[in-house]
């Protein structure tokens, strides 16, 4: 007789590594930050180990590690991993959070446009600030803690999400959804994706449609591979496919992630969105944002003031491809072997093109970056775009699905009166269900969100 275990349909998201995580380092033994080079995937799974916050913030610089809830996870690992390993000649708790302060500073200044990352380092030092009376030992031994917390965290909201997310979506449904707001843009399970998974363990996914995500391509690394391994139908189209794949009536949802939400649901996302947005408003097809509540930035009122990340024109540029070899003779090896014995050798190719060798494992490992463009083109790399809130059908939250009903401006409004603070850090506490809001503003709420003690 077939145990329970085996006819529970396996959603396949089990086989998708996390993210980040808090470890030790062998040689040291002191912590360590352990992360999936995401530059690097699928081609290759290297893991980067972080014994320093400087060590994550490059990581978070060169997008090793991406994603607004990760970055926000990121920023409480990077301070306590400062805590437990940098911070050891302080002897005073003063000392110690102001330093945590200019730590935190330093983290959330690595990228500008997701606001996780200010959350994850404000929460951080809010809790250490809190308890500044506390043995130094225990303060610190609360941060670190306090980040793990934050961690697990992550993984319980995109769950939740899951499922308000899976609630909304029809049997069969064909998803479009652009860049990877997946498991690997979190500590683990994913927001956009996140709620995939769920629909798919529910039987009621049939296609899902990934948008490449030109230029960094994270749809058409990060997000088929995550499907791929999650054993999700889908396929890839370039972002400029969208439209016509939306014309033919092959899309029952448009889903993605955000990077921060303004007070009036503005929403900044990956470059690309704001289109599929239009898009989707244009052939009536719903346009839903999945993000944690940490998401909502309620200090700015549109995404007039959303500051916009540009990054390195090299991206849109050329190509970046990493990958790993082993030499096919010994003459090879000798060869590979001298050219980096003082450590990886920088190739420097025609045209600009460029390669670097490095030893690797028993073999060696490659970066190269390919050219496409004459070289002395102007280019404009923005990374995210704002889609105003009229676009966007539904928020989902791990609080469960904010309706623009009237409009996004009351909805958050409300959550800001009822917290009397601005930023989400300040919702201890809050469990807005719909008959409570009635209640207070006799507005009206189309789903009732997530019952249970508040998160935070
Ligand atoms: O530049 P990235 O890869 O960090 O951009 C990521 C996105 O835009 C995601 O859609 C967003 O952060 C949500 S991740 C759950």
């Amino acid at each position: 007789m077939a145990n329970e275990e085996e006819n529970t349909p396996r959603s396949g998201v089990e086989n998708i590594p996390r993210t980040i995580w808090w470890g030790v380092d062998e040689a040291s033994g002191n912590p360590a930050v352990y992360l999936i080079d995401q530059t690097r995937l699928p081609l290759q799974g290297d893991v980067l180990m972080c014994s320093v916050a400087e060590g994550v913030c490059t990581a978070i610089r060169s997008l090793a590690v991406r994603g607004a809830p990760a970055l926000g996870v990121a920023a409480a690992l990077a301070l306590a991993l400062w805590t437990e390993n940098e911070a050891g000649e302080i002897d005073n708790n003063e000392d110690y959070v102001a330093s945590l302060a200019g730590v935190a500073q330093a983290v959330i200044e690595t990228r500008p446009t997701a606001v996780n990352l200010q959350w994850g380092a404000e929460r951080i030092v809010r809790i250490a600030t809190d308890n500044i009376d506390l043995d130094l030992n225990d303060l610190k031994d609360l941060v670190v803690q306090e980040a793990l917390n934050m961690q697990a965290e992550d993984e319980r909201r995109n769950r939740q999400m899951g499922e308000h997310g899976a609630a909304l979506l029809p049997d069969e449904a064909r998803i479009l959804t652009h860049c990877n707001a997946g498991s690997l843009a979190t500590a683990y399970f994913g927001t956009a994706l996140g709620v995939v998974f769920t629909a798919h363990e529910q039987g009621k996914i049939a296609h899902v449609w990934v948008d490449e995500t030109r230029p960094v391509n994270q749809g058409g690394r990060l997000t088929t591979w995550e499907l791929r391994m999650a054993g999700i139908p889908s396929a890839l189209i370039a972002d400029s496919m969208a439209g016509f794949v939306m014309s033919k009536g092959w899309v029952d949802a448009v889903i993605v992630g955000a990077d921060r939400i303004a007070a009036n649901g503005d929403t900044a996302n990956k470059i690309g969105t704001y289109a599929l947005a239009v898009l989707a408003k244009h052939h009536g097809i719903p346009f839903y944002v999945v993000a944690p509540t940490s998401t909502v930035d309620l200090t700015i009122n549109s995404g007039e003031e959303i500051v916009i990340e540009e990054r390195d024109p090299r991206e849109m540029m050329g190509f970046t491809v990493s990958g790993a070899f082993e030499p096919d003779s010994a003459d090879a090896n000798r060869a590979f072997d001298l050219l980096t014995k003082d450590g990886a050798y920088d190739m420097k190719l025609t045209k600009g093109h460029q390669m670097v060798i490095d030893r690797k494992g028993g073999g060696y490992a490659f970066d190269a970056w390919f050219r496409i463009t004459p070289p002395d083109v102007q280019v404009f790399n923005p990374a995210f775009d704002v889609t105003p809130g009229e676009l966007i059908t539904a928020i989902i939250t791990e609080r469960g699905v904010i309706e623009p009903d009237p409009d996004y401006e009351s909805i958050l409004a409300l959550m800001m009166m009822r917290t009397g603070g601005l930023h989400e850090l300040r919702m201890e506490g809050l469990d807005f269900t719909s008959a409570d809001i009635r209640r207070e503003s006799d507005i009206p709420v189309s789903e009732k969100p997530a019952e249970g003690p508040s998160e935070n």
